[in-house]
């Protein structure tokens, strides 16, 4: 989909539809108001009506209305005036798309409002693309076609630049977390990788076994032992900062198919658990849009790459695992896998200089039992930094929401009584927490931030603004984050 700024009047642009915005209680954003005065009226009245209201995803499609020589016009809701904000334009813009893009056209004019700043007509332009493309990898008849242009009102070439890189990037993780484990394992996700890192500009390392092996990843490996798709750690480069500049770290837990391992999952469970990569996979596309949007900040991406899988080879309950740090742990359950992964990646990621770190893992089912299914549960061991990934998350409107870690509370129910530690809490409760708990045990004094997408990462049913399967969460925020530091 080309996408371009324009300065034309949403009334003149030759556009086969056009997307004009309604705040809440029907009130008409300014392009709005200009085409409803074109077609008579039609868009105050069906406000009077109430079959227009305002609310958030609220797509409503005139036909070939008498006055404009457009196909469509889709008048979306944007909820209320003054929190018209990235999230809401990523939500509006991509209602609006995903109603157009259920028939083919060739040119969408965006008009959501006049004088919008930049950040926000940047999220609009990312939301127009997440709703131009479904979860429908397989189908001969897509639900959505992209449109062959876009036009965006009244935005600078920069802001519409800025957006696209976003957009692209989300898509990019929704692809990779939607297409099955048959066409995704560590070895496939590596070899995406490489193709982002050359395309982009990104230094990239791939560690087969041998090399994890080497470097003692004792953890990370014995969750791969029981498939035959042996693991890797991708760690991929961007030197946007000074030799001597700070670096950041972005870990994210690579699972490319969850069946449990020997704790197999009921077949339920199972069937969704192609998505257990997507923390790597929003790392991978947080990484693009980084290096295409060239924050002058270093940022690392680290993605630890396992297939959980049960077999001949399996790790068992009870084995004593070392991890590259060198503490020990006994496995009391296969499918609490994750945090095995992220404790070596998380070694790694401190090894290689990180001074902070932010990790994200569809790590606990129990994450999704505290917060619901679309908010992140957000866990760390520095305050200040926390609060600046929630802020970021904030900004770009995505649901995040902070966990304690009491160490009195919780430090003693991962102990072991065999090694350092052990993979699962005393009991299910506080699952979450007793997760991140462990994964705390590997980073040393690094400030460090947990994000447990399980919920929102992979959504059940599809949205106004965006079809199920993966959501391609938290990129967003991640390239806020990084942005923020550049200060
Ligand atoms: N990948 C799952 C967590 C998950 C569950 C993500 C549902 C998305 C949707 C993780 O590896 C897992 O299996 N966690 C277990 C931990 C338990 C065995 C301590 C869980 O949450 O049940
Ligand atoms: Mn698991
Ligand atoms: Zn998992």
């Amino acid at each position: 989909m080309r996408i371009l700024a324009t300065q034309e009047s949403v009334t003149k642009l030759p556009a086969d539809a056009i997307v004009v915005g309604v705040y809440d209680e029907g009130v008409l954003a300014a392009p709005a108001a200009a085409v409803n005065a074109a077609i008579g009226g039609v868009v105050g009245k069906m406000v009077d009506a109430e079959s227009i209201t305002g609310s958030p995803g609220e797509v409503t499609l005139l036909h070939h209305p008498a006055g404009l020589e457009v196909d469509a016009v889709a008048v979306v809701g944007m909820g209320p005036k003054k929190r018209f904000d990235r999230g809401a334009a990523f939500v509006a813009a991509g209602a609006a798309a995903k109603t157009l893009s259920g028939k083919r056209r060739k040119h969408v004019g965006l008009f959501l409002e006049d004088g919008l700043a930049a950040d926000v007509l940047a999220a609009a332009v990312a939301g127009a693309q997440v709703g131009c493309h479904g979860a429908d990898l397989y189908r001969k008849e897509k639900n959505q076609t992209p449109f062959a242009t876009l036009s965006v009102g009244g935005a600078e070439d920069t802001a519409v630049g800025a957006g696209e890189i976003l957009g692209t990037a989300v898509n990019v993780v929704r692809r990779l977390v939607n297409e099955p484990a048959s066409v995704i394992y560590p070895q496939s996700f590596a070899d995406e990788a490489a193709e982002v890192a050359q395309a982009h500009g990104l230094e990239i390392e791939v560690w087969d076994e041998h090399k994890l092996a080497d470097e003692r990843c004792g953890a990370l490996l014995a969750v791969g032992q029981g498939s035959v798709r042996p693991p890797r750690l991708v760690i991929l480069r961007h030197r946007g900062g000074g030799p001597n500049d700070p670096t950041i770290a972005l870990v994210g837990k690579g699972v490319t198919f969850d069946s449990g391992g020997l704790s197999l999952k009921p077949s339920e469970n199972m069937l969704t658990m192609k998505m257990d990569m997507s923390g790597a996979a929003t790392v991978l596309g947080a990484m693009q849009a980084i290096a295409r949007l060239q924050l002058p900040v270093n940022v690392i991406g680290l993605m630890g790459l396992v297939e959980n899988m049960p077999g001949g080879g399996s790790y068992k309950l009870g084995d004593v695992l070392t991890a590259k740090n060198g503490k020990t742990i006994e496995v009391h359950n296969t499918d609490a896998e994750g945090r095995l992964v992220l404790a070596d990646t998380l070694c790694v990621a401190v090894e290689q200089g990180a001074s902070k770190i932010v990790d994200l893992a569809t790590l606990t089912g129990a994450c999704m039992v505290a917060l619901g299914r679309d908010v992140a549960g957000v866990m760390s061991n520095d305050e200040a930094w926390q609060d600046e990934v929630l802020a970021a998350a904030k900004t770009c409107g995505e649901p995040a929401w902070p966990l304690p870690m009491f160490p009195e509370i919780y430090d003693e129910q991962i102990k072991s009584p065999v090694a350092d530690i052990k993979n699962v809490g005393d009991a299910r409760w506080g699952g979450a927490i007793t997760a991140a708990k462990l994964l705390q045990q590997f980073v040393g004094d690094t400030p460090w931030t947990h994000i447990d997408i399980a919920g929102p990462a992979f959504i059940e049913k599809p949205k106004p603004h965006i079809e199920g399967g993966a959501s391609g969460c938290f990129v967003r925020t991640l390239v806020e984050l990084v942005n923020l530091e550049r200060f």
